[in-house]
């Protein structure tokens, strides 16, 4: 059987994003570490240190640093063998065929809008920080969700909006801005280990493990090290965004394992030596805050820092939500264009050459979404969307394994099918560990999914109906 679904949208079909086939191995890597390091390791460490592992948080990012590589290696192999910018949603229709692509890019869309909604309240914390700083603090109920108290998270709505009416305009990531940013990123990044190495207190670290590897909490939510392993697994998304560029790579054979592979390793050095220099340099019941890198400079005295990280730190969210969201239309953009969604999203504003439907529609959702759902929640959301995803692109790598024995695989994962499946057990075992509640509103999705399926997308497939 040949494989007919090589080649999902490319971001030329609705926009000539002037990157076409300019991106080296080096501009991989920085788009990849471009799109990971953010609310995870800025917002998400303190939440998950104070509240479900300790110091041990640093245990934490190691595991769900293992079941991400797995995952890295089956998206390095897919990228290159069946290629496309619409990422698993692509590979799991040359693997699975329609119903599972379906549910892969109907999932991808969760993924991706409700995390752009979650690094958004994490933006809000930092912006609000800065605020403050200045004088200008927002009262608490204009920065907080209802659930927390508040009436609405305004500074996160109001984020999500600017950058709605920016993608809207066309503005285009260049390799070259997200240089840039990332670059601030990572100055911010060492300015606070500079600072932090001077101010630790090993005391800070003990207890280590104050709530083990796993128990309950008095509430019945899990916590313990592979709870927050299942939380902090929400700092390495993102390297998939590299597979998404795979059409705009100078030597994508080479150059998008090399990116995918490189950029996951550089984020997990440095999630770790964060980590462990937050909970050493303040006791972890004090980290559980919007903005934990910040505070934990303020705690100990060093305000030019706290602030000059603060800064850097709203400068590099605002990366990693442009990039989510402009993923996010690229998938919608994809199963449009195959006919699973209506073609009124894939329509292009002639004069901005942007799908600016797409873009407004998603745009106002994720602001509700932001202003009104906290952090926690939201992150819980998109780390169970993307552990599903990262389990089935495992196994797509050992089902075309079988079903394509002769495809042309210009990178392999090691002694198939063990990394896959590792992979996929290493991904399903995290999925375990976050919340009943959480489960029940990714399946509440997915079953809508599947309702639309059955009620449209199968009945306006343009692949189905060219090949039977
Ligand atoms: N990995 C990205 C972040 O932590 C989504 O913000």
């Amino acid at each position: 059987m040949k494989i007919f679904r090589t080649k999902t949208t490319t971001p030329d079909d609705f926009e000539h994003t002037g990157l076409k086939k300019c991106l080296t191995a080096f501009d991989l890597t920085f788009l990849g570490i471009g799109a990971i390091i953010g609310t995870g390791i800025f917002v998400l460490t303190g939440i998950a240190a104070a509240t479900q592992a300790g110091p041990a948080v640093v245990l934490s990012f190691v595991i769900a640093g293992i079941a991400c590589a797995f995952a890295a290696l089956a998206y390095a192999e897919l990228a290159v063998a069946v290629g496309g910018c619409g990422s698993a949603y692509g590979y799991s229709y040359a693997a699975f065929g329609e119903l599972i692509a379906w549910i892969i890019g109907w999932d991808l869309i969760l993924e991706y809008g409700v995390a752009v909604a979650a690094v958004a309240t994490g933006w809000s914390g930092y912006f609000n920080n800065a605020l403050t700083a200045v004088g200008f603090a927002l009262p608490e109920t204009l920065t907080n969700a209802p659930s927390q108290g508040g009436i609405v998270n305004l500074p996160a709505a109001g984020i999500v909006l600017i950058l709605m009416v920016l993608l809207m305009m066309g503005m285009r990531e260049s390799a070259r801005t997200n240089m840039v940013m990332v670059f601030v990123k990572l100055l911010t990044i060492a300015v606070f280990i500079g600072v932090a190495v001077f101010h630790i207190n090993p005391e800070n670290w003990s207890p280590f493990m104050p709530y083990g590897w796993s128990s309950l909490s008095p509430e019945g939510k899990p916590v313990g090290v592979l709870a927050g392993a299942a939380m902090v697994f929400f700092a390495y998304i993102g390297f998939d965004a590299v597979s998404t560029a795979a059409e705009e790579a100078k030597n994508p054979q080479r150059d998008v394992p090399f990116g995918i592979i490189f950029s996951l390793i550089f984020c997990t050095v440095i999630y770790i030596v964060v980590s462990g220099l937050l909970t050493g340099m303040v006791p972890y019941s004090q980290l559980n805050v919007p903005s934990p890198v910040a505070h934990s400079l303020q705690l100990i005295g060093v305000n030019w820092a706290s602030a000059l990280v603060a800064t850097g730190v709203i400068a590099g969210l605002t990366t990693v939500m442009l990039v989510l969201y402009y993923g996010l239309t690229r998938v919608f953009f994809a199963m449009s264009r195959d006919g699973l969604l209506p073609p009124f999203f894939a329509e292009i504003h002639q004069k901005t050459q942007t799908p600016i439907r797409v873009i407004a529609i998603c745009g106002v959702i994720i602001s509700l979404i932001a202003g009104f759902i906290p952090l926690g929640d939201l992150a819980e959301l998109v780390n169970i969307g993307t552990l599903a995803a990262f389990v089935l692109v495992c196994l797509g790598v050992v089902i075309l394994r079988i079903r394509q024995p002769h495809l042309h695989r210009p990178f392999k994962n090691p002694l198939n099918p063990v990394f896959p499946l590792l992979g996929a057990i290493s991904c399903s075992g995290l999925m375990a560990f976050l919340p009943v509640h959480t489960w029940i509103r990714f399946a509440v999705w997915l079953a809508i999914g599947v309702i639309i399926y059955f009620a449209y997308s199968i009945h306006h497939s343009k692949l189905r109906n060219q090949h039977g």
